[in-house]
């Protein structure tokens, strides 16, 4: 197992990742905070928040009285979580933290979300441990990691086109995001001290923009994209960005975008 933290972006990709990440995370992002029965008032963790899309969905719901926090160990994608922050709900704390070091008291949360996240931490039992740890008896936890890359026809197309124009190791360190197995979070999360561990599929019909452009910039978003680039140039990521457009091509509607599902594991367990 890897043992530095996976998707770490750099420079202005956290920008571009709250920009075009938005499509397909956004009704995953209702499903994981589904998940934790939310209420007025209630205490909510987001962990491995990126740029926020969770927190900020948790402060709506919470209201006023709520208290939310939010922690990842990416700054650039704090600096962006922080200046998309709404200004009315709940402020959220922001915290530069790993997820095996959460630098909250015990038994703080009644609800820890992790979205997208599970999959890239170099060691999830201690990261599950560390959650437990910081989630009330009784408390809820979610996380969403995505599934089997096959069922997901956009990160086939994604893979091929990072493997032919970034090549064989860069599409192997890709793996990871698929890495996020049920049979692999349910044992974690069990171990971790979770119980009514349950895992099931989520999956949603999402249209992305024209993907002529959103192809190339959503991959200009994510680590693997940043790698193609530092190794191979703009020039490959342009190449690449054209080959998912391609790849998709019997996909794509008249104006260019496309109706694709996305397809996740939704873990679920309570402390
Ligand atoms: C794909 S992004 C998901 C971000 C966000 N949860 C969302 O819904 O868009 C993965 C995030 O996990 C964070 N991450 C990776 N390893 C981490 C670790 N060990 N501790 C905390 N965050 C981590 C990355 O910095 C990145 O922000």
């Amino acid at each position: 197992m890897a043992d530095e933290s996976g998707f770490q972006l750099k420079g202005s990709a956290p920008e571009r990742y709250e920009q075009y990440a938005a499509p397909f995370m956004a009704p995953f992002v209702d499903a994981v905070l589904d998940a934790v029965d939310l209420f007025p008032g209630a205490t909510v963790l987001d962990l491995a928040c990126g740029t926020g899309f969770a927190a900020r969905a948790a402060a709506a719901r919470v209201g006023p009285a709520g208290r939310i926090s939010a922690a990842d160990v990416n700054e650039g994608m704090l600096r962006v979580a922080a200046a998309h922050a709404p200004r009315l709900y709940p402020d959220i704390e922001f915290t530069t933290a790993p997820a095996d070091k959460l630098p909250y008291p015990d038994a703080t949360f009644d609800a820890v979300v992790c979205q997208q996240g599970v999959q890239f931490f170099p060691d999830l039992d201690a990261a599950l441990a560390e959650t437990a740890r910081v989630t009330r008896e009784g408390g809820r936890f979610a996380a969403t990691a995505w599934a089997d890359r096959n069922l997901l026809p956009y990160f086939v197309a994604q893979y091929e086109a990072i493997k032919e124009y970034g090549g064989r190791e860069i599409a192997t360190s890709y793996e990871a995001a698929f890495s996020g197995t049920a049979a692999r979070l349910t044992t974690a999360l069990r171990a971790a001290g979770f119980h009514d561990v349950t895992a099931h599929e989520v999956t949603f019909g999402i249209t992305l923009p024209p993907l002529a452009d959103y192809a190339r910039n959503q991959l200009s978003s994510l680590s693997w994209g940043q790698e193609i680039v530092d190794n191979a140039g703009q020039d490959a990521l342009v190449q690449a960005g054209h080959a998912i457009h391609t790849h998709l091509a019997d996909r794509t509607a008249p104006d260019g975008s496309a109706t694709l599902p996305f397809t996740a594991n939704l873990v679920t367990a309570v402390r």
